[in-house]
């Protein structure tokens, strides 16, 4: 499918790895001009060589920290005018005893996963508006939508990512400008692989994968039968970042093998 988005700018920011990686290969793919950002350098750097050289993309990257001021002003500063916006972070860490879960805990967590995807989308949906035409596309979580006592970390402050979706779509939609989430379910990626330590302590286990993977998958029932790859997800987000995604407005889309079972 030609996703009709050759010569577009977009942002991926959180694009070293994982479903960013991946959303940002498809973005590539599709012939857009490309600026991925990250915390660590190396990886970034090397992802956007990697990224250019697969598919013959002009691609930037941009250290910086999502969750900072100055962060987000290094990315502002890198690509004024983006037509595509995708963002995304690594996985919080799981919470072990939610009575054990502090202040400075939620502080971390809003900052990270709320305030700073909003304080992205605030600065550039002005100049999206005005151009008539933008595309933005949170990479999330399942656990917005669906409870877990282990992911406080990820998903009450997610789920405030999706009320203000459901404003805020409304409102620039008018203006050619679609915002919509993407909620993943368990994916194997980068970013999974550096929380399962965490997940071992969260539930007083052996940090040794042939421990925690069957421990993870007793308890987390996946209808599809396996843990996602990136490559499952990408290509929903590349579609909202398209002209062909126009009348989808304000969504959560779920991919996460069917373990979230609801009607809506
Ligand atoms: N993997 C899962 O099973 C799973 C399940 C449910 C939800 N999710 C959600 O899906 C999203 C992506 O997860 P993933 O597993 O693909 O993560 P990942 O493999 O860790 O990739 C995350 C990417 O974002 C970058 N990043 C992280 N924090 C950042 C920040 N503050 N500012 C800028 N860039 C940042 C990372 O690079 P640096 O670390 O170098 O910054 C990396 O490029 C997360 O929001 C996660 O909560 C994942």
């Amino acid at each position: 499918m030609d996703l009709q988005i050759k010569g577009k700018k977009a942002i991926m920011a959180g694009g070293s790895a994982g479903m960013g990686r991946a959303t940002a290969e498809r973005l590539a793919e599709a012939g857009v001009e490309l600026y991925i950002t990250a915390r660590r350098e190396e990886r970034l750097k090397n992802a956007a060589q990697e990224i250019s050289e697969k598919y013959g993309a002009n691609v930037t990257p941009v250290v910086a920290d999502s969750s900072t001021e100055e962060g987000r002003q290094a990315l502002f500063k890198a690509c004024p005018d983006p037509d595509i916006l995708a963002i995304t972070i690594k996985p919080p860490a799981p919470n072990g005893d939610f009575l054990k879960v502090t202040p400075d805990m939620w502080r971390n967590s809003i900052e990270t996963t709320l305030i700073g995807p909003i304080e992205i989308m605030r600065h550039y949906i002005p100049g999206m508006k005005e151009r008539k035409w933008g595309r933005i596309v949170n990479i999330a979580t399942f656990s917005a939508k669906n409870p877990m006592i282990w992911r406080l970390m990820s998903g009450p402050a997610r789920s405030a990512l999706l009320n203000y979706t459901a404003s805020v779509s409304r409102e620039i939609a008018q203006h050619g400008v679609t915002l919509n989430n993407v909620l993943p379910g368990m994916f194997q990626t980068e970013g999974a692989s550096e929380i399962m330590k965490d997940y071992a302590e969260a539930f007083g286990l052996e940090p040794d994968p042939e421990v925690v993977r069957p421990h993870f998958l007793a308890n987390n029932h996946i209808p599809a039968g396996f843990i996602g790859d990136a490559d499952d997800l990408a290509p929903m987000a590349a579609f909202l970042c398209s002209p062909l995604a126009r009348f989808i407005v304000g969504q959560n889309i779920v991919i996460d093998g069917g373990q979230h079972a609801s009607i809506f």
